[in-house]
């Protein structure tokens, strides 16, 4: 390196902040934390997940910062998607192999829009931890804390229920670990086989006008992969290994800290508990406990912005969580709603470019767009989620810039949470079959047709 150029290195230390550590956030406010009643059993508890193995690699972090490195350049696009809020009840073989399931199924579909490789990462083993708008919950004449996901407390109504209990981030920290060795073990036995797209559940498709299109892109996707076996003479199915990353809402800091880790040969320290950990921006204040936290460690991070981000607190956390600008460190994934994009996210774009580092800009299309039916349901629209996807295409291709990612609630299951669709799902469907305790999610039709309109709108586009 010359003398004139900049020192990039990652890890050099800024003279303007003081010295991290995985608890340095502890001196800052940390909104969204629970009031465990007992310090004592929740120290024990923290120093307990600290001593127990990681739940991934600082080898697997970095090549998925590789990765998306790539897509904020525009050379591969970022597909990450799940539930809302996992549930320690829900971990089991039928439902974790449903959501990968559905998540590969998707990113073939993306492949064939958008002609680049597609990295897949699931909303997906310690998804459990939920930022509230108000900290209790009234019935009557009863108040008790609100539900914080699994890892704080119960759902029940109960005061026992509610009372935030540090076992609970063990049994988080556990049911993590199961799911993550199933989503292992099915990606390395090629438990998606592509060979039989043809199995996908399609039926619904036949309710659409885009039929004809939708068979297209599915005997495409059976044509490539006879394409590649033939000219890499290997069965793709055997060849096996699909890669699925893992992300959660880093909004619980003592689960976070206590999965923070030095690793032999690499500099710095890793959020061992997840692949790509991202702050919600109730959290995001520049000068709060979990800006803090996220500054410090190696992963590749990602921050949510909606209409409330202002190009001041934009700038202040791109120079205080992206200063090197190393490549895929910082994504910011854009919630909006239709019809908001065009007013927003130009300045958003604006704001960047005036940093001069690159980010990966992502598309939340659910968040922004969450409604609630005369019965009091809370739902989403499929064609508002399309729209704001598409507004976003839109927009980023207007500005020069590139959209490289989504980002779904999404599950493998016929759940009925989100109206629209080919079949066109009503607010009285949602009554059916209705399960998630937090936000509604695409079923698997709904999932597998978005990313075929996705597709659709990209090929025609020309992106
Ligand atoms: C979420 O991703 O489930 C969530 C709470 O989103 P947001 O912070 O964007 O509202
Ligand atoms: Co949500």
């Amino acid at each position: 390196m010359s003398r004139l150029e900049p020192d990039s290195s990652p890890l050099s230390p800024d003279p303007r902040t003081p010295a991290w550590g995985p608890e340095s956030w502890q001196s800052k406010e940390a909104l969204q934390q629970p009031n465990y009643p007992d310090a004592d059993a929740l120290a024990r508890t923290v120093r307990e997940i600290s001593s127990l193995p990681p739940l991934v690699t600082s080898w697997e972090v970095e090549s998925l910062k590789t990765q998306l490195g790539k897509a904020a350049q525009g050379e591969a696009f970022l597909l990450q998607g799940g539930d809302c809020a996992e549930s320690f009840e829900e971990c089991d073989s039928g439902r974790i192999a449903a959501k990968l399931k559905i998540l590969l199924q998707m990113s073939l579909i993306l492949v064939h829009g958008t002609r680049k490789r597609v990295i897949r990462v699931g909303r997906i083993a310690g998804q459990y931890a939920k930022p509230r708008s108000s900290d209790v919950e009234s019935r009557g004449d009863v108040t008790l804390p609100t539900y914080r996901g699994d890892l704080v407390n119960r759902i029940g109504f109960t005061k026992e229920d509610r009372t935030p209990d540090p076992q609970l981030l063990l049994r988080g920290y556990e049911r993590a670990a199961l799911t993550l060795n199933f989503v292992r073990a099915l990606a390395d036995g090629g438990f998606a086989d592509l060979h039989h797209p043809e199995y996908w559940k399609l039926d619904f498709i036949r309710h659409s006008a885009l039929a004809a299109e939708y068979e297209r892109i599915v005997e495409s996707i059976q044509e490539s992969v006879r394409f590649m076996e033939a000219v890499a003479d290997i069965r793709l199915g055997a060849l096996g290994r699909v890669d699925f990353y893992t992300s959660h809402e880093g909004l619980s800091l003592l689960y976070e800290q206590a999965q923070t880790r030095e690793v032999p040969h690499r500099d710095g320290w890793y959020n061992l508990s997840t692949h790509l950990p991202w702050v919600g921006m109730r959290t995001a204040q520049t000068g709060g406990a979990h800006v803090e936290y996220f500054r410090g460690i190696r992963n590749p991070i990602a921050v949510k912005i909606g209409p409330g981000m202002s190009p001041e607190w934009l700038t202040e956390l791109i120079d205080v969580l992206h200063p090197n600008d190393e490549p895929g460190r910082l994504s910011l994934i854009v919630r909006l709603g239709a019809g908001n994009v065009r007013q927003h996210l130009p300045t958003f774009v604006d704001t960047v470019a005036r940093t001069g580092k690159t980010v990966l800009w992502v598309c939340d299309p659910m968040h922004g767009n969450t409604e609630t039916t005369t019965d009091g349901i809370k739902t989403r629209n499929f064609d508002k989620i399309l729209a704001e996807i598409e507004e976003s295409f839109a927009v980023h291709r207007e500005l020069g810039s590139y959209l490289g990612g989504i980002h779904f609630e999404m599950t493998g299951e016929d759940v009925t949470e989100c109206v629209g669709g080919a079949r066109g799902l009503s607010a009285e469907d949602l009554k059916r079959d209705y399960r998630s305790q937090v936000d509604p999610r695409l079923n698997y039709e709904q999932a597998l047709e978005m990313s075929m309109l996705v597709a659709r709108g990209l090929r025609s586009n020309g992106d």
